[in-house]
């Protein structure tokens, strides 16, 4: 079994999507190892994003995260880091395969509805920042 870190960003918790998205979660066979609503600051945006710091869309991306309430989120379940980032789809909704969250949710290439990890040690590190060993029992 493998965890990975996922956000329900904040375009589709304001969208109200937040529960469609936990359903699906379910349906394809996650078990939600940890769940929590939070409204980041800028500072704690930043801190997340820390390896996009240098791109051009870093100030766009860290105010969109910090710009109402999310969900953050572990997920466990054979090959998760994989499994989500499929089922997200491609970072851009409109180059998301029909049937992914991000096609059916997102609006647009930042605001992508879904967060997933990219590897072992960016899961780590992401689930890390925002839950204690206590959160994941
Ligand atoms: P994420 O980290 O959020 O799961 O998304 P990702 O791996 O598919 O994409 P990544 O390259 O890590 O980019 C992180 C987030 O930054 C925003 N973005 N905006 N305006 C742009 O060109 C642009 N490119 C990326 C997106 O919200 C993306 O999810
Ligand atoms: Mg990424």
């Amino acid at each position: 079994m493998e965890r990975t870190f996922a956000i329900i960003k904040p375009d589709a918790f304001a969208a109200g999507n937040a529960g469609k998205i936990l359903s699906r979660i379910y349906e394809e066979g996650f078990k939600v190892v940890g769940l929590k609503k939070l409204y980041l600051s800028r500072i704690e945006a930043e801190g997340f994003y820390y390896v996009h710091k240098s791109r051009p869309f870093f100030g766009e991306l860290t105010e969109f995260m910090s710009s109402g309430p999310c969900v953050v989120m572990v997920l466990e379940a054979d090959g998760a880091i994989k499994k989500w980032r499929d089922l997200m789809g491609a970072t851009n909704p409109a180059d998301a395969p029909e049937g992914s969250l991000r096609r059916q949710f997102g609006t647009s290439v930042g605001e992508n509805a879904t967060h997933g990890s990219d590897a072992p040690e960016t899961a780590a590190f992401e689930m890390g920042y925002f839950f204690s060993g206590l959160e994941l029992l």
